[in-house]
């Protein structure tokens, strides 16, 4: 099994591409149980597609739809570094504030945030994964604040784990492996020449989760699209 791969000519294009796919996604779920949950990914390359959404007024089409994050460093919600500070900026200040649950960086426990972030996904969908789960790729082939060889990876029954292996900047909140699984659909986004070599590993070369966490997406999953630019494409 592995991924679509959905090659878009420059980078203005995966975003537009991307909406196309989460939009879809999310009125289809919709459309069937009334509401429907959308998980968002961090780091910079998302912020196209959010700024898009936006855009095209989509927080207005997507009424009833609640706003996960797939992670979240452990930084104040105001910090630089924060995903939901990016995704506050670009998206969701647009939504109402009770269907944008955070992750709280900023909890002095970070166990106990990732529980209560686990029972919090638990309350809102049940035993459903969200309908639509957006990732990105690390040049170390790491996704979401899965990283090669944490202990995140280790299946632990939780919906999303805490992260204290390596350096301060690293302390993170991630879905855990588990999550990904359940997701309906994973739509992976991939920009830039640096993301090139690493795309086509974690594409071609056998599947090892503990190497390339990515590949939880790229190979395992069923329904898993990843949507690059020119430049990162294999
Ligand atoms: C994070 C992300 C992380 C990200 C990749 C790619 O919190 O950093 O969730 O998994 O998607 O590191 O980051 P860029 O989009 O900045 O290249």
């Amino acid at each position: 099994m592995t991924a679509v791969l959905l090659r878009c000519a420059a980078p203005g294009d995966v975003a537009v591409a991307a909406r196309a796919l989460v939009v879809t996604g999310l009125l289809e779920a919709r459309g069937r149980s009334g509401t429907a949950a959308l998980g968002l990914s961090g780091g910079s390359t998302p912020r196209a597609l959010y700024e898009r959404m936006a855009l095209e007024g989509d927080p207005a089409r997507l009424t009833g739809v609640h706003l996960f994050f797939g992670d979240e460093r452990c930084v104040p919600p105001d910090h630089a570094d924060s995903n939901a500070r990016m995704a506050h900026l670009a998206l969701t200040r647009h939504f109402p504030p009770d269907m944008v649950h955070r992750l709280r960086g900023e909890a002095a426990d970070i166990d106990v945030e990732a529980r209560r972030a686990s029972a919090e996904l638990q309350t809102c969908l049940g035993d459903r994964g969200l309908d639509v789960l957006l990732l990105g790729l690390g040049d170390d082939a790491h996704t979401a604040s899965l990283f090669p060889g944490s202990g995140a990876l280790t299946p632990s029954g939780e919906r999303v784990v805490a992260v204290h292996e390596g350096t301060p900047r690293h302390r993170r909140l991630t879905v855990t492996p588990a999550e990904i699984a359940r997701a309906a659909h994973v739509v992976v986004l991939v920009t830039g020449a640096s993301k090139a070599a690493v795309l086509r590993r974690a594409l071609a070369d056998p599947v090892d989760i503990q190497a390339m966490p990515v590949q939880l997406a790229l190979r395992l999953h069923p329904r898993c699209v990843v949507v690059c630019d020119a430049a990162a494409a294999p």
